[in-house]
């Protein structure tokens, strides 16, 4: 079964995808990393789409399903889909050109506004292993240097707080339909994204059950 992480920036979806990932063998696919992989690169795409992300606008829905498809194998593994969908268009795309005749969930994670600001600017990512990092409930053992693959973290672009104001805009104008979607299909499923990673895990587990 697969699995559809829906949440506000910061509510944890890729730390508790991580997570769950290591434990229950799934495939961690987050459309953010998809696409800042693509900026990193510096293709023709990736300049094109570098300037939305930095300011914290979406990018388009069709660029986005394709940059997902070239990425995945929907009939050998189960994946945990991070960050997609974020509009209604693209919940109705991902149903009818990928999901039809599969079976998934999709996960709220729940979550005032205002405590996603503070854990977003402390954040620091290590692109490679995928860890993620908080300075100030998760830091790293040696400062700028993650655990696992010794390369130095990241601080993203758009995790200024200005950026994330904006993010946080766009996303309460979408999930409201984002979840009527999952919940007249009776497949959503809502966790309390606010307490501790190792809460939210146990959670997380206990509602898959
Ligand atoms: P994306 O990378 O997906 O960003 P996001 O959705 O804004 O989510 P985040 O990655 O910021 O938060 P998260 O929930 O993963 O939190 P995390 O676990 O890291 O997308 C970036 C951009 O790409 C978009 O703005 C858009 O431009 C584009 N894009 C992506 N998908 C798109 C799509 N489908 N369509 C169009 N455009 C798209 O945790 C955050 C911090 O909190 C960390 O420091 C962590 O250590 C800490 N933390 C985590 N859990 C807890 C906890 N329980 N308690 C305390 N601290 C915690
Ligand atoms: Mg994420």
């Amino acid at each position: 079964m697969h699995l559809i992480f829906i949440g506000a920036p910061g509510s944890g979806k890729g730390t508790q995808a991580e997570k769950l990932k290591d434990n229950r063998q799934y495939c961690h696919v987050s459309t953010g990393d998809l696409l800042r992989a693509e900026v990193a690169k510096v293709s023709e795409l990736g300049i094109r789409i570098k300037s939305l992300i930095d300011e914290g606008s979406l990018v388009d829905d069709r660029t986005v399903l394709d940059l997902f498809k070239n990425n995945l194998n929907l009939l050998e593994n189960n994946y945990i889909i991070d960050g997609y969908p974020r509009t209604l268009e693209q919940c109705g795309m991902l149903d009818s050109e990928l999901l039809a005749g599969t079976s998934y969930r999709a996960i709220y994670f729940q979550i005032d506004e205002e405590k996603v600001v503070d854990r977003i600017v402390n954040r620091r990512i290590a692109p490679k292993s995928g860890k993620i990092y908080n300075l100030m409930t998760d830091p790293p053992q040696n400062n700028g240097v993650c655990d696992i693959s010794g390369e130095a973290l990241v601080h993203r672009d758009d995790d200024k707080e200005e950026v994330v104001r904006n993010r946080l805009n766009i996303y309460k104008n979408s999930v409201s339909q984002i979840l009527d979607y999952y919940r007249k299909q009776a497949k959503l499923l809502t966790l309390d994204a606010s307490a501790s990673p190792e809460l939210v895990y146990k959670e997380l587990i206990n509602i898959l059950r």
